[in-house]
């Protein structure tokens, strides 16, 4: 290829879950209260799926309006990307029945799962096969129903998650706009950090470890608040540093909505301004992989982004797991 091809971001969507659950609601069936963790968070309502709005029903919904928007037919797409930490099932992937739903015919699908930082590995491994020449029509989309994994009478975890999807299309193009640079990581000794521990190939499910509630998510949350912040920023400052752009020059953060202290804190190391920061987890909670798509999809939706404009996506998650895309938003002018 003799010019260098880009990945142009054309279509983007998302779906949650119908039911809404706040805190006031959970403060009712265990010990905690809104103002905990508003205070602590800054959540203060989550979307929770129902039975029939497993990971891949909202993944589709997220999927089809992408591709609506982008005005690309689901032939066109050559590759699907679903990344999430919560499949339909243990196999085949989440993104064999995605791409059944959207009608995708024989395109690459597969799933990736890099928890919280899904999207941006995504985003990253989407443009590389793009970039390649792998694929020109790239649908990318993150969902979890993380409340699946979570313990409701544990409210270490159960206020801080909800369920959605976002997603991406991407297609290869001339003009220097998508991804520009991006940079992930992961520090594998901290996997004990953030996990699941039961109902894999490790300790399968037994009646036992069911009754001991082992099925469920764990967290070291004081620990995880502080490798999030040292690896959002550092791969930020490493993703500006490789897009040859300022800090400065960034229009919006488009952080991974975990916890508001965590983007406080994130934004005084890098001396942005909080304004600058784009901030929905108040309604949605920590959405695992489609925080940062749903999060984005708002930005766009309320005119903080328009065609041109650069934008900073900083994310991390169990793994432990981080990373950061510098992307030019939209397509040049036709
Ligand atoms: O996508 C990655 C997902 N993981 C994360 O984002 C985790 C990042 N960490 C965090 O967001 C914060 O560490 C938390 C929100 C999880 C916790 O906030 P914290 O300020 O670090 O609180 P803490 O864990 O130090 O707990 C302080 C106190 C404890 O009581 P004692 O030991 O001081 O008496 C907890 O038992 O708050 C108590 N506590 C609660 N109280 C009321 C913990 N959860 C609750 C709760 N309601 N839901």
């Amino acid at each position: 290829m003799s010019s260098p091809r880009y990945a142009a971001i054309m279509g983007w969507g998302m779906a949650v879950p119908r039911r809404v659950v706040t805190n006031d609601e959970l403060a009712q069936r265990i010990d905690t209260s809104n103002e905990w963790i508003l205070t602590r968070t800054g959540i203060t309502q989550r979307h929770v799926a129902g039975p029939d709005e497993f990971t891949s029903v909202l993944a589709t919904a997220a999927g089809r309006e992408a591709l609506e928007r982008a005005g690309v037919a689901p032939e066109a797409v050559d590759t699907l990307i679903v990344a999430t930490c919560t499949p339909d099932r243990p196999f085949p992937a989440t993104a064999s029945a995605v791409q059944r739903n959207l009608g995708i015919p024989r395109a690459g699908a597969f799933d990736l799962a890099a928890a919280c930082s899904g999207f941006v590995y995504g985003l990253s491994v989407g443009t590389g096969l793009i970039k390649s020449g792998m694929s020109q029509t790239l649908l990318l989309v993150a969902a979890d129903v993380f409340t699946s994994l979570i313990d409701w009478e544990d409210r270490n975890t159960c206020v801080l998650f909800g369920d959605g999807a976002g997603a991406v299309v991407l297609r290869a193009t001339e003009q220097p706009y998508g991804l520009l640079a991006s940079n992930i990581g992961s520090w594998g000794e901290g996997e004990t950090m953030m996990a699941v521990d039961v109902g894999g190939t490790r300790e399968p499910a037994t009646p036992a470890l069911l009754e001991q509630r082992r099925q469920y998510v764990y967290m070291h949350g004081r620990e995880i608040f502080k490798h999030a912040v040292r690896g959002m920023c550092e791969s930020a400052e490493r993703a500006v540093a490789d897009a040859g752009v300022s800090l400065d020059a960034i229009k919006l953060v488009v952080p991974h909505q975990a916890n508001l202290r965590i983007i406080e804190a994130v934004a005084k190391r890098l001396a942005l301004p909080m304004n600058r920061f784009f901030v929905n987890l108040d309604r949605y909670g920590n959405t695992s992989a489609a925080s940062v798509p749903i999060a984005l999809y708002e930005a766009v939706q309320q005119g903080r982004l328009v065609a041109g404009d650069l934008v900073l996506l900083t994310a991390f998650g169990g793994g432990l797991t981080w990373g950061s895309c510098v992307v030019r938003w939209g397509m040049s002018p036709q």
